[in-house]
């Protein structure tokens, strides 16, 4: 009994020393996604530039038009591997993964089984170089209908399939469909025109997002790490209390 449980102290001590290295050291957060997530219509550059605490930071690699198969094709996804290298030294890095939003189209051909056979290469790809994956489920389209008009839950089986691949792989994960979905639930369809792309002319692209909405969403995306990973991110947070009460309380931003 007695070697093993100096060899299981040991472990322990083996273990703990290395984690407790890592949270001093700032997270580097690495974007993967779609347009939802990219520079010029998603909430990535909202969430790097107007919620990090500085030395925190990182880079966004939403692409628009992306799937899983295409972010990997294309080489962008290489590159966020190569950027975990990168900045492993110095960081904690983290790799958040949001798609769905293409990967659902009928023209790119990738089923549902598909689609969470690419998220759980991700996940499993992040980990051997030593990063945190971050699986979140796709931000809402604003499309509403009926009445009182409600949005219509067109990712609901993308929201699922990530949900089921991070339960799988005990992945972190945030429920970015529904926060978004509930809040503008909450606000309205008339509200939640503030943050379409386009938006001053209506043209009908309900997806996008402009700058303020990237703010607002990179704000709940935030939220919602902290909310679920505070120990990890809140001390490499800069609150805007004023905004999250916004979120929280379903009031227009
Ligand atoms: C974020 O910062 C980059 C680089 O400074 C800038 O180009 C971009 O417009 C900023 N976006 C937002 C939403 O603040
Ligand atoms: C769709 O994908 C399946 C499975 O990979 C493949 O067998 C099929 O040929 C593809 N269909 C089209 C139209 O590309
Ligand atoms: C468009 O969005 C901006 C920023 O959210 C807002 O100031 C403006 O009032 C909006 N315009 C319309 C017509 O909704
Ligand atoms: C915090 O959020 C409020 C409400 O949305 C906004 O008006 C304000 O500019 C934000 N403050 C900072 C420092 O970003």
């Amino acid at each position: 009994m007695k070697p093993l449980s100096i060899f299981t102290t040991l472990l322990t001590l083996a273990t703990s020393s290395p984690t407790s290295r890592q949270t001093s050291k700032a997270p580097f957060f690495l974007l993967a996604g779609d347009s939802t997530t990219a520079v010029g219509g998603g909430w990535g550059d909202g969430f790097l530039n107007h919620t990090l605490l500085p030395p925190a930071s990182g880079l966004n690699y939403g692409h628009s038009g992306a799937t899983t198969a295409s972010f990997r094709a294309g080489g962008d996804w290489a590159t966020v591997l190569s950027q975990i290298t990168t900045h492993q030294a110095e960081s904690n890095v983290y790799v958040t993964i949001q798609f769905g939003h293409n990967d659902q189209k009928a023209a790119a051909n990738i089923s549902i089984d598909q689609f969470k056979e690419n998220l759980g290469a991700f996940v499993d790809e992040v980990r051997s170089l030593g990063g945190t994956p971050i699986l979140i489920t796709s931000l809402t389209r604003r499309v509403f209908s009926g009445s009182p008009p409600l949005i219509v839950q067109s990712l609901a089986n993308e929201r699922a399939a990530t949900i089921s691949v991070a339960e799988a792989k005990n992945a972190k994960l945030i429920d970015l469909n529904i926060a978004s979905e509930d809040y503008c639930n909450a606000i309205g369809p008339e509200a939640s025109w503030r943050y379409n792309l386009f938006n001053a002319t209506r043209q009908g692209d309900t997806t996008h997002l402009n700058e303020w909405g990237g703010i607002v969403f990179g704000r709940l995306v935030s939220d919602l790490l902290v909310g679920g990973f505070g120990e990890e991110f809140g001390k490499w947070t800069v609150a805007n209390e004023t905004l999250s009460a916004l979120l929280r309380e379903g009031v227009p931003a």
